[in-house]
């Protein structure tokens, strides 16, 4: 038994590494984990892109060489290809509202982002793993969906966390230098800042996000902490944690 709950783990890291090899192109990251992103070692280049297709090829290998026999076989593979799919729809919509041409702030609301989040981050690394431990114990996915709900919005909560960790994380500390601000992507910092800016403030956001010089970054960082966004992630942590201790 510990030894097929081992097996499933490795898929979902197996995944999740490919997703990150190439979610770190995407997003012209500097580093993962405390070292240079795969794409930026030496001799690597954009033949990271087949290497995260490999990483992605040892979840149907895994799965064939031990659960082949099993009842619930069907399912898992089933269950895989449904959260890469999710997951890829995340990522999609996560990159075309940063395209060239398409930059507007006013349709970063919080519904947006949440659908952004919901997609490229909870399913995989929330809802995945349990739902490998209810395929193992027998049970039927269909007849979960409150799990699933829970789950979905802690993968949420997750993501949010993130993307305050992208800005005021320390590098040393979470293994990356933050892209966000740079990228135009729609963080939940982002968010809250443009419901909470007067229109002068609100100036300065547009005329500064998404660009990749320092000075701009420094800008909105400077926003956020006039914004006081600080103290407001704090009180999502701390309803994170509430969220936990429910059902500990
Ligand atoms: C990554 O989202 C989601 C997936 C890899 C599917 P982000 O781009 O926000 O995550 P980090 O901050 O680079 O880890
Ligand atoms: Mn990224
Ligand atoms: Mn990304």
């Amino acid at each position: 038994m510990k030894f097929f709950a081992c097996a499933l783990g490795w898929c979902i890291e197996w995944l999740q590494a490919y997703f990150l090899v190439l979610d770190d192109i995407m997003d012209d990251s500097h580093t993962r984990r405390g070292q240079p992103c795969w794409y930026r070692v030496e001799k690597v280049g954009m033949i990271a892109v087949n290497d995260g297709i490999l990483l992605r090829n040892h979840i149907p290998r895994i799965l064939k060489n031990h659960f082949r026999g099993k009842p619930y076989y069907v399912d898992l593979l089933d269950l895989f290809n449904e959260v890469e799919f999710q997951t890829a729809s995340g990522q999609m919509i996560d990159l075309i509202t940063t395209l060239e041409g398409e930059k507007d702030l006013s349709k970063y609301t919080l519904p947006v982002h949440r659908r952004i989040v919901q997609y490229k981050t909870a399913y995989y690394s929330f809802y995945l793993p349990v739902a490998c431990a209810l395929l193992m114990a027998g049970e039927n996915l269909d007849n979960h969906a409150l799990v699933k709900n829970v789950l979905v919005e802690m993968g949420i909560y997750f993501q949010v966390q993130d993307d305050y960790l992208d800005c005021f994380g320390d590098p040393e500390v979470i293994g990356k230098i933050g892209t966000d601000i740079e990228d135009f992507k729609c963080s939940w910092l982002v968010v809250q800042a443009l419901e909470r800016a007067n229109s002068d403030q609100k100036k300065l956001l547009y005329e500064n996000y998404g660009k990749k010089d320092k000075a701009s970054v420094e800008q909105v960082k400077k926003l956020y902490h006039d914004l006081d966004l600080k103290c407001e992630k704090l009180i999502e942590f701390l309803l994170f944690l509430a969220l936990l201790g429910c059902f500990c």
